[in-house]
């Protein structure tokens, strides 16, 4: 069992005390943290309360302390997942071999390049949403908004302290750019494209944080696997506030396909617009296009990255443990690919498909939410269905990139493309109209017209607690 220090500067279980250069070196970390935290934090509402969890512990039961809490003044610690004992590694080359406790020097610039692609996607979806709070339609989705980005933030801590920890001068220096980078900055953005785009309004919002938040819960599952123990302890403890911001983005387009249906069957023509909601076609464009979008976040299809990840022991399958073989030779992938301009099928080597594969999880796990919002439109005797679209379309990373597929997956003329993808793609027109919806609602107890109340509030609280004290 770890040790839990709450009342230092850094709550932590990582014995900070006992280290003090480590303690040190964050400390001199944490101002420049706060100073980020303030310039690109969620603009306004810094001064507010804000009704926030605080993760205290790592135990299952009782990890989470809730309570009002101004953002600046959250409490951003470090806490890995207990230690699992004489712990080996579970796939690849190395496989049976200690798990490392240091970084190996032979895979440090390859771990670090990981850690760092990883932290940099955790300000950078602050920095994305920073506007939103503006906008939001509740007061319990504002909080919502405030918690999912507080956690984010510690997702930062959570890497700079590995860095810190086991790569030393090169790990300050990465830890300093990772507050240096700024989202959508043409001369120093963030590192991966989709972390670029400012999230302006809320339907984007809870379509990030159910397909992009996903992407990172995936990514971390394969980092939860790693031969490098500090590592796989760090993103196993992640895994259980990530599941929070998926459930904000889940049960977030669910409560507005809800709404939808509410407001069709309400209006003679059957038309949500006409009352003010959100039609289900500019549901299913912006699903389309944050599918695709994080999507990509896996990488190409075939990759001698992700193979070499893979037989050095560094990330692995999410839930490697429920493969019956762990080396992934002499196995095969079959991937449809274009050849001459029509899809085929190839067999690609499993390890070089290890993006893929993963990718595949991650598809089932949207499906399942995917069902989810369909229950409500069937409950609601409507006969549409939402669905993902095929993983070929719009993509822009991989063997499918910049290829005019069509939502289903069939390969059309770069003309044909042009003149439909308004039919699978917001349209300018589209955004617009989800724009005009943007408006805060911050009256206790009362929501936005677009979207549906929640079953239920947060920690037993009725939905019309002040989540945000405003005054
Ligand atoms: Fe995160
Ligand atoms: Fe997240």
């Amino acid at each position: 069992m770890s040790n839990v220090d709450l009342n230092a500067r850094i709550p932590n279980n990582v014995d900070l005390a006992q280290d003090k250069r480590l303690l040190r070196a964050l400390e001199q970390w944490l101002p420049n943290y706060l100073d980020w935290w303030k310039e690109m934090g969620p603009e306004g509402f810094q001064e507010k309360d804000v009704w926030l969890r605080t993760a205290i512990s790592v135990d299952a039961e009782g990890w989470a302390h809730f309570d009002y809490v101004k953002m600046p003044d959250y409490r951003w610690g470090i806490f890995l997942a207990d230690a699992v004992g004489d712990r080996t590694i579970g796939f690849g080359d190395a496989m049976g071999k200690p798990a490392w406790q240091v970084v190996p020097g032979e895979h440090r610039n390859t771990l670090r390049r990981l850690i760092v692609t990883q932290g940099d996607t955790e300000p950078a979806s602050v920095e994305q949403q920073r506007r939103l709070g503006h906008s939001a339609p509740s007061l319990y989705d504002m909080r919502n908004l405030f918690q999912v980005n507080v956690e984010e933030g510690r997702h930062l801590w959570a890497m700079v302290y590995l860095l810190h920890s086991q790569f030393g001068r090169d790990g300050r220096e990465e830890a300093e750019e990772l507050l240096e980078r700024r989202s959508g900055n043409p001369d120093k953005p963030r590192i991966l494209g989709a972390f670029n785009a400012p999230i302006d309004n809320w339907l984007d919002f809870f379509m990030f944080t159910m397909f992009t938040d996903r992407d990172g819960k995936y990514q971390l599952l394969a980092l939860a696997e790693s031969g490098f123990d500090p590592l796989a302890r760090t993103t196993r403890f992640m895994l259980t506030e990530e599941a929070h911001h998926m459930f904000v983005g889940e049960s977030g387009v669910e409560r507005i396909v809800e709404r939808t249906a509410e407001l069709m069957k309400r209006d003679p023509n059957g038309d949500a617009r006409n009352q003010g909601g959100i039609p289900l076609d500019v549901i299913q464009k912006h699903l389309n296009l944050w599918f695709a979008l994080s999507l990509d976040l896996f990488g190409g299809e075939i990759s001698s990255n992700a193979a070499a990840y893979f037989a050095a022991g560094l990330k692995g399958r999410a839930f490697e443990d429920k493969y019956a073989e762990h080396t992934a030779l002499e196995q095969a992938y079959r991937m449809p690919v274009v050849k001459e301009g029509a899809l085929g099928e190839e067999d690609v080597p499993l390890r070089n498909a290890m993006n893929e594969v993963l990718r595949d999880q991650y598809v089932l796990d949207c499906q399942r939410g995917v069902d989810r919002w369909n229950n409500r439109l069937a409950e609601a005797g409507l006969s549409e269905r939402l669905r993902l679209p095929s993983k070929r379309f719009h993509r822009h990373i991989g063997i499918y990139a910049e290829m005019p597929f069509d939502q289903d997956g069939a390969l059309l003329t770069k003309e044909e493309w042009e003149r439909r993808k308004g039919e699978w793609l917001p349209t300018e027109e589209n955004k617009a109209y989800v724009r005009t919806l943007q408006k805060a609602v911050m009256q206790p107890g009362e929501i936005a017209n677009w979207i549906a109340r929640p079953a239920r509030g947060i920690k037993g609280l009725p939905f019309e607690h002040a989540y945000v004290r405003l005054d």
